[in-house]
């Protein structure tokens, strides 16, 4: 069954917001497989964001992601990676559509409260990257 790495940022980690999220994947059908509160090292921030290293935010944004702790999730269920890209909404803040988690609690290109992988690849990839395989029950 497919699995994606969600990661609740530190902005939504700050504002309270763990509960109210999970509740939502937890509400859509997903199974729970692994979740835990992290402080990401600059190390494994810059590989998780390894495909936005050319990008002029990339250093902004392991800085951001490195700032407070953030609540990793791995999610399980058929087609998982786009279904929780879907609830999660789009990156441009004109584009976060309300009824997605990003469209209902912000409205900030950066503070956007949440990571969702976006392919099967780097879900892949993200989970073996965050997770050992002792903390994931299936
Ligand atoms: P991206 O992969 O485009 O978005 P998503 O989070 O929806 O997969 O970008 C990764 C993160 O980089 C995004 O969550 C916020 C940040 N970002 C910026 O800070 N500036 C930008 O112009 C873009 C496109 C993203
Ligand atoms: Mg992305």
């Amino acid at each position: 069954m497919e699995q994606t790495l969600v990661m609740i940022k530190p902005d939504g980690v700050k504002r309270h917001l763990i509960g109210t999220i999970m509740q939502r994947f937890e509400q859509k059908g997903l199974t729970l497989v692994g979740a835990k509160l992290v402080l990401m090292s600059n190390e494994k921030a810059m590989i998780h964001y390894i495909d936005h290293r050319e990008k002029p935010f990339y250093q902004d944004l392991v800085s951001f992601i490195t700032s407070g702790p953030v609540f990793m999730m791995v999610w399980q269920g058929e087609d998982v990676v786009k279904i929780a890209r879907l609830m999660i909404g789009e990156v441009d803040p004109l584009r976060m559509i309300p009824g997605t988690i990003r469209g209902d609690f912000t409205s900030h290109l950066s503070l956007n409260v949440i990571h969702g992988s976006d392919s099967l690849h780097n879900a892949e990839r993200e989970i073996a990257l965050h997770f050992d395989a002792s903390e994931l029950i299936e």
